[in-house]
């Protein structure tokens, strides 16, 4: 057995019965304040530095499990059936065929995402939080979130922050196993911090950010400061959610995903998400922040931004950005 095998198991020694011919489940998106970026151990997605993410209320994935009597497993996208060879079908089926006894049953998984699939908003955390949910179901493991979010990390490291509403950190852990590598919910609530996104481009994202991450490990010398700058800014962001201090939140953040972007064109052969008019939107934003607009952004692995402002100051971000993606935290 191999070490992803290894964890799957403990969830099929609860059940590997399906207790529901049909399920369904939902989980937000997460867009992460400070970023997780590169791993100790790539088969288990255990990240080298700790994040912590905000969830996007009703921006997600919604995934339905049915039984079905067919020869082989069904994909579904948005209700549209994907080649079982396509990239995103493949890690579908690797997934679910974990918890699979193979000559049973086979199963249709329809992922429906109200957010862009793999344009760096986040759909494959969400997409693999929401099957993990609905596998809970279907063989009713009656897991609690912390073991949830170890399941899912596995199929997409930041999944395991889609657990909960508000901020999650995702502690890195030191467990060669991974079992203390999960989503911490953080209790605090911020009503009137906003996040909206400014999509640039829905197109799929050039490299994968499990690739990325990887060449940017291997081959920038700038990311041997990334860790410094994660412990820097996790304090920084930690301290201000619980003081509600939006500038030293939002100013650590921004900060965090330049740094972040800054290892990746370090790197050879350099990766560079943004586009134009990614550096455009940048532009503008830094411009109505020297005019006193209180307005920062993140970025992840695709070039649209993620604007971070308060509600006071949401009408005047609104006329600037009309087509902002307006997100409930
Ligand atoms: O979980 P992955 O493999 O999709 O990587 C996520 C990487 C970033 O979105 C850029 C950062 C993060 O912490 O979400």
């Amino acid at each position: 057995m191999n070490k992803i095998e290894l964890i799957a198991q403990m969830f099929k020694d609860k059940s590997q019965q399906p207790q529901k011919e049909i399920v369904q489940a939902f989980a937000p998106a997460n867009i992460a304040l400070c970023k997780y970026w590169g791993k100790r151990d790539t088969e288990l997605n255990l990240p080298l530095t700790s994040s912590l993410s905000i969830s996007l209320g009703n921006k997600g994935t919604q995934t339905q499990l049915q039984i079905i009597d067919s020869p082989s497993d069904e994909i579904y996208l948005n209700h549209k059936k994907i080649n079982p060879e396509d990239e995103f079908a493949k890690k579908i089926t690797q997934f679910i065929n974990l918890f699979q006894e193979k000559s049973q049953f086979n199963l249709r998984v329809n992922t429906v995402n109200n957010i862009p699939v793999a344009a760096g908003l986040a759909s494959s955390a969400s997409g693999f939080a929401a099957l993990v949910l609905a596998l809970d179901q279907l063989y009713h493991w009656q897991c609690s979130p912390t073991e949830l979010s170890i399941l899912a990390r596995l199929g997409s490291g930041s999944a395991c922050r889609s657990f909960w509403p508000g901020f999650v950190e995702w502690q890195q852990g030191e467990r060669a196993d991974g079992m203390d590598s999960h989503g911490v919910h953080l209790a605090d609530l911020w009503p009137e911090l906003r996040l909206g996104v400014l999509m640039v481009s829905s197109a799929k994202k050039p490299m994968s950010s499990r690739e990325a991450m990887e060449i940017t490990k291997q081959t920038s010398i700038l990311y041997q400061a990334w860790p410094t700058q994660v412990a820097r800014d996790m304090k920084i962001i930690k301290q201000a959610i619980k003081e509600k201090d939006f500038i030293a939140l939002a100013t650590a953040a921004e900060h965090n995903a330049h740094a972040m972007h800054a290892t990746m064109i370090s790197a050879w052969p350099p990766i560079c998400y943004s586009q134009p008019a990614t550096l455009q939107a940048m532009q503008q934003i830094w411009q109505l922040r020297q005019k006193g607009l209180a307005i920062y952004f993140t970025q992840d692995a695709g070039p649209n931004l993620k604007l971070l402002f308060q509600a006071q100051d949401q009408a005047a971000v609104i006329e600037a950005f009309p087509e902002l993606d307006m997100c409930e935290l």
